[in-house]
Order: C-alpha cells, then structure tokens, then sequence
C-alpha cells in the first residue's frame, strides 16, 4: 500500500439541523464564514495539505455545493463585461481550486456509512477525512501535520483536542495513553462514540479530521448501527485498531464547530479580525460596544 495520501473524503450529506431554521433550504456547509462557505475553508485545507482529488458525499438538496465549485457563465460573462477582474478571479478560483468528484448517499444512514459512499472511487490507498462543520484555523494546516504523523508512524490518526466536563458526550472519545516519544501523540486502545460523561475513558475527543488506511471500508461494511441508531465512523475504526496502529493526534492551531451557531459566531468574530481589509475597522467597532 502506497504511503501517499491523495485524497478526502467529505462528508456533506447531513440535515444540518444544529443550524435551523438557515439551514431549511442552504446546506449547513454553505453557510458563509465571512465571505466563504464553510465547506471551502475544508477544500482549501485539504489542497494545502497535498490533497490531489475531493470527494464530496452529498445528498438531496445540496445542489447548491456543486454549483459552488463549478464555472458560473452568466456570473463571470457579466463580471468581465464590467472590467471587474479581481471580482471574476475570485469566482473563477473556486472553480478550478480542485478535481472534486460527488457520491450521493441515498440514506443518512451516518458517518460511516458516508465515508462507506466513497469506497470505489478512494480504492487501496489512505485517504483523508474532512468534516466540513469543523473549521481549523492552523500553520502548517491540521490535515497537513496530520498527514506527516501518518507517514512517519503508518497507522491511521485521528485529530483530538482535550474536552473537559461533559460536553465531552458530544464526540467520539479515545481510550490509551500518551506516546512516550511525542507528547501530541496519542496510542489508541479504544474508543467510544459519545459516551456519558461517567463513562468517557479519557478527555481526548476526536475532531473531524482523519487519515485512515483503506482497510476501514471492509470493516465499515461489516459495521451495525451504533450510538444514534447511525453507522458510526468511530465504531468502524474501533474494528481497525484490533488489526493495525491507530493513533490520536492533539494538532496545533484551533478548531471552530461552524455546525453550531454559538461556534458560527466564534469563528466569524476571530476570521474577521484577521482580514486585513477590515479587520482593524473591525477590532475598533468592537471595542466601542463597550461590552
Ligand atoms: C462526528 C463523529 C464524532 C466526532 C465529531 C467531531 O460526530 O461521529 O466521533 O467526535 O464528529 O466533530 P457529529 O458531530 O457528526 O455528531
């Protein structure tokens, strides 16, 4: 098996009810951080971090995405009728910004039977998963440190931040102990997918990011329903850890949860402050709220 991790995996089919009622028509992965649809800031990660092909697992109603990362004619025609050129290479970057191919999941039936989705088209190679809600603003980009992690260890990784007290039921949460060699690395023996808070075997909750050995399909396949009645990722990589090295990964930088509006709102203040065209304008308004 080739070391080299070419490609992403998107999961995007998801209702997006955390964000209701914005996300009732517009997929939550095309609410707008500042000015980009969240499920870009994935894209633009993915392809710093050495992704050659996307894959994005969409389903009803998210058309939208698509039209996103394609040519707008009308759109563009118009724009340079006008002379706006830095307005039309804005357009036009998005659209030649990646190879993305689309799998529809016909059911959301969960996570891991959305990555399931993408088996035919990643084949026998490691690839990346990408959940677009988790925005990370991080130098060198999270997947990228990731990806290092991978070719150095060979095992599949998982990104973890710590969570305290009980909103760690809220993600899947890893069982093991520190490397010895590497403080952000994490030796996994276990994991459970949104335990109670009583019941969680560490602090360490798995974020949306993965890079993961092509074994997991097979093992994904063979995965029952799980926590939520859903196919749970964590439960199929639960399987691979008996076979191969997993690890968990504490990455540098800081993790936005874009799916949920309190999140939304953290990250578009800390975005906009680091926007040199209105970020100083921006810092002053705040400051005379006063609050
Ligand atoms: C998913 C995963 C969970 C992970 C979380 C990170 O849960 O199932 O293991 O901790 O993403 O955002 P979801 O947030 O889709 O319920």
């Amino acid at each position: 098996m080739s070391k080299r991790v070419r490609k992403a995996v998107f999961p995007a089919g998801g209702l997006g009810t955390r964000f209701l009622p914005a996300t009732k028509v517009i997929p939550k992965e095309m609410l707008a951080l500042v000015d980009k649809p969240i499920i870009q800031y994935g894209v633009e990660e993915a392809i710093a971090s050495g992704i050659e092909h996307i894959i994005i697992i969409t389903g009803r109603g998210k058309g939208t995405m698509e039209d996103h990362f394609d040519n707008s004619f009308e759109l563009d025609a118009t724009l340079e009728r006008r002379g706006k050129k830095e307005l039309l290479e804005v357009s036009r970057s998005v659209a030649t910004l990646a190879r993305i191919s689309y799998v529809r999941q016909k059911e959301p039936l969960g996570l891991g039977h959305a990555v399931l989705c993408a088996k035919e088209l990643v084949g026998d190679e490691p690839f990346a998963v990408i959940l677009p809600d988790d925005v990370i603003d991080a130098d060198p980009p999270c997947l990228r440190q990731m990806i290092n992690v991978f070719c150095e260890r060979g095992g599949s990784v998982l990104a973890t931040q710590t969570v305290e007290g009980p909103g760690i039921s809220a993600y899947g949460v890893l069982a093991g102990s520190p490397d010895p060699g590497n403080p952000r690395i994490y030796n996994c023996t276990g994991m459970v997918e949104k335990p109670r808070f009583e019941e969680a075997p560490s602090t360490q909750a798995i974020i949306g990011r993965y890079v993961l050995t092509p074994r997991v399909f097979a093992l994904l396949e063979q995965t029952r329903p799980g926590a939520g009645g859903e196919i749970q990722l964590t439960d199929g990589i639960k399987a691979l850890l008996k076979e191969e090295k997993v690890y968990g990964y504490t990455f540098e930088g800081k993790r936005y949860d874009a799916g949920d509006k309190f999140g939304m709102l953290q990250a578009t203040v800390e975005f906009a402050l680091k926007r040199p065209e209105f970020g100083v304008r921006f810092r002053e308004y705040l400051k005379g709220l006063k609050l």
